[in-house]
């Protein structure tokens, strides 16, 4: 494990056994009940080949979609994850998968932890309270929701917004690496020490973590605190403002006359 993280391979899959070659071909894990019969023909007809068993290999022909392609991309994705049932989240509560949302094109991507109650609920990633000042992050930097993607490490609601686990992580998160190869944002931002823990395979605390760019996948990726964190210590919202500068630099981005710093 240690050889392949100085590599800068995180995600390690375990080739699916004794299920049919197109669906083994898809994501690992994937259990062929829950993959819809019509996908391989439907992603055959989009021309995007886009599961093999080897994501590295995925990533690279993930890179070559076209711009115009991406919104269809994103939403064979979303037909394999189909009404998941590969971790146990499926019968612990959760009303329905919380996929992402925003720009197939962003330049800028958010990645979370997890839906909580009102994503559940409303199927989008943040849109309740940590939700709220997350837009205002986002307007912050001088650009709109719908102008960025997001995301979170894993797609259904853990019970009683608990932490994500490992195995939860572990079969969802290919589905978010997808997500990413497919919009190949310039700029990835980690809310919170789970997504950057889950991304980077990086175990440290979030003073170490923040405040640097981290190569992920063909982009960069940057750490800062969760905007649920941040209603908790308001007092943390200028070192997240901090975080947020430092990626508007790298991007280009000037904030508004007056930054909504909250
Ligand atoms: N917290 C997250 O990490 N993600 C959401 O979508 C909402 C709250």
């Amino acid at each position: 494990m240690e050889y392949y993280r100085e590599l800068g391979i995180h995600d390690l899959y375990r080739r699916a056994v004794s299920i049919p070659t197109e669906v083994a071909e898809a994501v690992p894990a994937v259990n062929s009940e829950t993959v819809p019969a019509t996908m391989s023909k439907k992603l055959e007809s989009l021309d995007l080949p886009i599961f093999s068993a080897d994501p590295a290999s995925d990533a690279g022909r993930l890179a070559a979609i076209d711009v115009e392609e991406r919104p269809a991309a994103l939403k064979a994705i979303r037909e394999v994850i189909g009404d998941c049932i590969r971790c146990k989240l499926h019968k612990q509560g959760r009303k329905q998968i919380v996929f992402g949302v925003g720009d197939p094109n962003a330049e800028l991507m958010f990645v979370g932890e997890a839906p909580g109650a009102d994503e559940d609920q409303q199927g989008e990633p943040f849109v309740g309270r940590a939700g709220q000042l997350l837009n205002n992050m986002i307007n912050a930097m001088g650009l709109r929701r719908e102008d960025v993607y997001i995301a979170n490490v894993i797609k259904c609601r853990p019970p009683g917004n608990r932490t994500p686990e490992r195995d939860e992580c572990e079969t969802c998160s290919p589905f978010l690496m997808r997500q990413i190869d497919v919009i190949r944002p310039k700029v990835i931002v980690a809310l919170g020490a789970v997504a950057a823990k889950n991304l980077l395979g990086l175990n440290d605390s979030m003073a170490n973590l923040r405040g640097r760019f981290y190569d992920f996948r063909g982009t960069r990726l940057a750490v800062t605190y969760h905007p649920a964190f941040l209603l908790r210590d308001p007092r943390q919202k200028k070192e997240a403002w901090k975080d947020l500068q430092m990626v508007m630099k790298l991007m280009g981005l000037t904030a508004p006359s007056k930054p909504e710093n909250q």
